[in-house]
Order: C-alpha cells, then structure tokens, then sequence
C-alpha cells in the first residue's frame, strides 16, 4: 500500500508533491510526509492522519526545493504516527517506500549493533540507513543504491533524495509499481500514472526488479541485474482531472448511484444489441478448450467471483475453483492444463491477486483479467483483458466496479456457454434481454433509497448483524456483511441460509438484526425456512424481495425493503443495490468516516 511522488522539478514542488499524494490517497491515509532539499539540508514537513493534515503543516511551515518526494501511508511496521511517517532520513538521504522489507529484522539489528540511531518502528528506516552508511563509506548515490538493493527481501517501491546530490532522484521497484514520468525538463516518480496525470502523460512502466536514475542530464533505467534498459515511454491517458463527489455528500453515494450509467456503458462493450449477441473484446481466443476454471480475487471482488462461479458452472458447465488470492499460492493449487485463471480486481494492483496471477502464469494458465483501471498492472500483465468501466472508484468501500464485475462476468458465463455448445441462439437472446434490463433495474433498486434510510437507525443501534442469502445471493450476504463492518465498524457475518441451523443460529437473539437476501425464484421458499427458524427464535429479520416474496413472507419481519422483479440471472446484480445504501445509511447514522474508514486503503499492494 502507500503511495509515492517524485519530482525532479524546474521550480518549488512541494504544492505538486502535496497534490499526487491526493491522487493517491486511495493507498492509505494512515500518515502523510515529503522532503526535499533545501540550501544543502534535507528538510521535511509530516503529519499523522489524512493527508489534510500535511496540507495544514505545509500551510503552517512552507517547504522550499525543486527536488523532493512524497508519501502516503497505510501502517505495515509501526502505528500511524508523525515519528513513523514517511519521508524517512539520515542528515544524508531521504525515503519513501511502498511494500514490506520482509527481513527488516536482521537489518535492523545488524545496524543497531553498529551504532545506528533509529527515530522509528518501521521497515523503510532500515533502507535509508543502510543507503547512507554507503554514502558515508565514499561511495556516490548510484553505487550505494546498487550495494543495497540486492540486501532488500520482500516488496518494495522505493523514491530516494540526496542531500549533496539535490539534482537527483532515484526509484527502485520490486514487487511493487513505480513509474516513470517525463515532463517538460522535469520527470517524476510515482506509485501509478494516475498521481502523475497533471504532470505528464508520458509514462514509462519499470519492471520487476527495475531501479532508476533522474538527473539533469537524462533518466537511465537499470534491470535487477544492473544492466542498462530501456522502458518504453507511453501515453498513459490517464485523466488529470480530480474526481469530485457531485451533489452527493460522499463518494461512495455518488458511485452507488452512478451504477445504472455504468454497468450499462460496460454491457455496451459486451453485448451486441441487435444481433442479440453477447461477446468479449478477445474474439481471437477459443473458449472452447477451457477444461476449468480458477477465480482468484480478494474482497468485494471475490465475492463477485463466487456470483460468477454460480453462473459458469449453471450455463457452462464448466467446473471452477474459487480462492482467495492470499489462499490461492500457498496451498499448492493444482491446475489442469488448458485451464483459465481469471484474476478479479477493481485496482488492478492488489498484490494478493497480482500474486496469485503470477503464480498461474508460470503454471502454464491462460489469464484473463476482469479489471477497472485499464493501466494497472494486472491489466498489463493478464493474457486476456475483460475490462469494466465503472470509471474511478474513490470511495474505500467497493460499489459500483462489484456490479460492473458481475456485467462482465455474465458476458463471460454466456461466451463460455456458447463455446461449449451449451446455449442457443434462442437462449444467448434471452440473456442478453435480461442484462439489458439491468441499468433500469437498478434505477429502480435506487428508488428504494429513502426506505432504506428510515429503516438504517434499527440496524445501527446493533452490535452484531447477520445476512443470510442462497444461491448467487450467498456472496451477496457476504457482500452486504463485508460493506457493513468496513464502513460502519458493526460487526456483522453473511451466512448460506442453509447453514444457520448448523452453528450460527445460536447468535441469535432479539439484539441481533438478520437481513435476509431472498429474491421470489427457485431457491426462495427454502431460504423462507430458515428466515423462519430465525424468527422462531426471536431473530428481527429485515426481508429484502420482490413484492410477491414480500407478500409471501414479509409478516412478522421488522422491515421489509421491496425490489423490482428481477429475473434470477440479474437479481445478483440489482439486490447489490440495497445492501450497499443499508450499510451507507447506517454508517452515516453512525458518523463514521465512510470513504476514508478507519485501518483501511483502496488498493491493497502489501502481501
Ligand atoms: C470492499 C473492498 C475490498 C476490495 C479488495 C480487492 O469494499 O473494497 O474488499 O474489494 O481489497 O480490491 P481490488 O478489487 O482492487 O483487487
């Protein structure tokens, strides 16, 4: 996690420094610092907490210097305090990093047994040491650096400042992204061409292992092994505009809403209305060989792919694994030849996923990459590219890329089917019928906002909270769980409906909310009978349905939340609708911070 910006600039940087870090805030906002030198001295403003906070010390205390580099920070070694915000320095040498020095240990002891003071907690002091102690022996920055990297295990993206060498910069990746950029007689460093957007859109990706030189006279790449490369510059067409939440009062409201604009411009790319067709962007691959399926995901997007495993198996008949991506590596997966990973990410970059990725390739897997932001590096690095275009997400709490990822998914499901001979013309029609209904259904499921809001006080006086749901709506119980405790810190579990009476149902109590997913279709009267074992018990169940399910059992519940009709293909996507404005509502009843809740990033690059 964390984020970085380099500037090797022509004048003052710190405003600029100050805005990259917002663009990348997303990374965490545990801390927030930047250092650049100053008549010969390296010179550093931090602050703990958001980056609102540094924007009032520089306020406060001006930094000078065209040379410097900047941080955000999300806590790995250290609590969030100013002592362990980044930038770290010596009198010599300031550090930015991204990553874990996963043998911080031993070096940190090996620097102590030699006299080094040490200011904090974190793994990042321990390089910028080590840096300077090469510096103090004689040796010039580069040859420093290159002594150095080589000790470093575990991931890191790393921006250094020098003090006698205030007209150079130089990066260092592994395991974590860092980019080039090059301006007008400036270039930079960043954690993604998104914080570099204002500045430039010529961008080079480095490599793993890569580490980088700016200077004056010129940029010069070098490979893990310390030879010279040279990395395409490219167009990042990323947008320097900052996102802005509209009327709405957060971001994430903002892209609850937007949902019915984008899910329909991300079923454009994948239907093909009048020849009721539903296809990929990667005509040139033959699904028909697929034998299995692995989905790798974390989070919300995991729970996207559980959805999806659903429907692959259902219309394709193909078998599918599903893992989380920190599982997924360290339990010696087997994979079939001629298999399909399909990797699942808003950001692209969440260093599980990417991980596990990696991990496949080297298996032999095809890839194929289900990802919103199209310049990340699991978009770069998958063989096949699914993209969603839900635009940026902002907001922590994952809403509108989970409803765009289940689009594709379902376009993949169908594709697949098709591929293997299980749906006809007639049926590949009907489901593209029903994804188009689902921009209109879930403007329909928004109309539901202000009941949701009434009910959202019953559930924020509770301390625990239970969703129960069967079939596709079993990840959406998880889903809606995950949404409640990351936004409104009540603790809260999604259960298969099913499984209540096999353990949790002893949780149950009249303190003890129950939110029950349960569209009318197929698997509806089961999951009424284990929403009534809960009510036999005192359980208060909130019933979300469709009018006939809600007539059919929405007696003795404490609210009901009525949906449009949704035919069981699309229901996944349209009830993800009300489980994120409950867990909205609840948490803005409770005052939390919801875009920026607490412990939390949007994008998770730490293993
Ligand atoms: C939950 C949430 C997270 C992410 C997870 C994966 O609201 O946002 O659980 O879904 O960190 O992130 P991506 O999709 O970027 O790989």
């Amino acid at each position: 996690m964390c984020g970085i910006v380099g500037i090797l600039g022509k004048d003052d940087v710190a405003d600029r420094l100050l805005d990259g870090l917002k663009r990348l805030e997303y990374r965490g906002y545990d801390s927030a610092g930047i250092a650049t030198v100053v008549d010969g001295a390296i010179e550093r403003r931090r602050a703990s907490g958001k980056l609102v906070n540094l924007g009032k010390v520089l306020a406060a205390e001006p930094l000078a210097g065209v040379t410097g580099i900047a941080h955000t920070r999300w806590a790995t070694h250290g609590g969030p305090t100013t002592n362990n915000a980044h930038p770290h320095a010596t009198d010599r040498v300031a550090l930015v990093h991204n990553g874990i020095i996963e043998n911080f240990k031993p070096l940190r002891e090996e620097l102590l047994a030699r006299g080094r003071k040490l200011e904090s907690q974190t793994d990042t002091e321990i390089v910028c040491h080590l840096v300077s102690e090469q510096i103090e022996a004689g040796l010039d920055p580069v040859e420093a650096v290159k002594v150095v990297l080589p000790r470093l295990h575990g991931a890191f993206a790393l921006a250094i400042l020098f003090r006698d060498h205030p007209d150079m910069l130089i990066g260092a990746r592994l395991g974590s992204p860092l980019v080039v950029g090059y301006g007008d007689g400036e270039t930079y460093l960043g954690s993604d061409a998104l914080a570099l957007a204002p500045l430039t859109q010529r961008i080079s990706y480095l490599d793993e292992g890569d580490w980088v030189v700016l200077t004056r006279g010129g940029t010069q790449v070098y490979d893990q092994a310390n030879n010279p490369v040279e990395r395409a510059i490219v167009n990042s067409g990323a947008s320097g505009q900052l996102i802005d939440k509209g009327n709405h009062r957060h971001f994430m409201a903002k892209e609850i809403y937007e949902q019915p604009i984008v899910v329909a411009q991300t079923l454009r790319a994948y239907l093909q209305r009048l020849e009721d067709k539903v296809t990929l962007p990667i005509p040139d691959f033959d699904l028909s060989v697929i034998k299995r399926v692995t989905i790798v995901a974390c989070g919300t997007s995991y729970y996207a792919g559980m959805v999806a495993k659903y429907w692959f198996e259902q219309f394709a008949r193909v078998a599918v694994d599903i893992d989380v991506a920190s599982e997924f590596r360290y339990r010696a997966p087997v994979m079939e030849d001629g298999g399909l990973m399909i990797v699942i990410s808003q950001s692209g970059e969440t260093a599980d996923t990417l991980a596990a990725l990696r991990h496949a390739k080297a298996e032999g897997q095809t890839i194929a990459a289900v990802v919103n932001v199209p310049t990340s590096t699991m978009a770069r690095e998958a063989d096949l590219l699914l993209p969603t275009h839900a635009g940026p997400e902002i907001g922590v709490a994952s809403t509108k890329a989970f409803t765009c990822q289940l689009a594709v998914l379902a376009a993949l499901a169908a594709n697949l089917a098709k591929a293997k001979g299980r749906m006809t013309p007639e049926e590949e029609k009907a489901i593209v019928a029903h994804l188009a209904e689902v921009p209109a259904a879930l403007n329909d499921a928004l109309g539901r906002d202000e009941a949701i809001e009434a009910m959202a006080g019953a559930v924020a006086v509770a301390r625990d909270v239970l969703y129960l749901g069967r079939g596709t709506d079993y990840p959406l119980a998880l889903e809606g769980a995950l949404k409640l405790k990351e936004i409104s810190y009540i603790h809260a579990e999604g259960y298969a409906a099913g499984e209540m009476k096999h353990g949790p149902i002893a949780l149950i109590d009249e303190h003890v909310p129950v939110i029950v997913i349960a569209p009318s279709g197929p698997l509806f009267e089961k999951t009424v009978s284990n929403m009534q074992e809960v009510q036999a018990r005192g359980g208060k169940v909130v019933l979300i349905s469709d009018a006939e399910g809600i007539a059919a059992a929405g007696e003795g519940c404490i609210a009901t939340i009525e949906m449009p009709k949704a035919h069981p293909l699309i229901a996944p996507i349209v009830y993800a609708v009300p489980v994120q404005l409950l867990a909205y509502h609840v948490a803005v009843a409770k005052g939390t911070d919801v875009d920026q809740p607490r412990n939390l990033a949007k994008s998770v690059t730490v293993e």
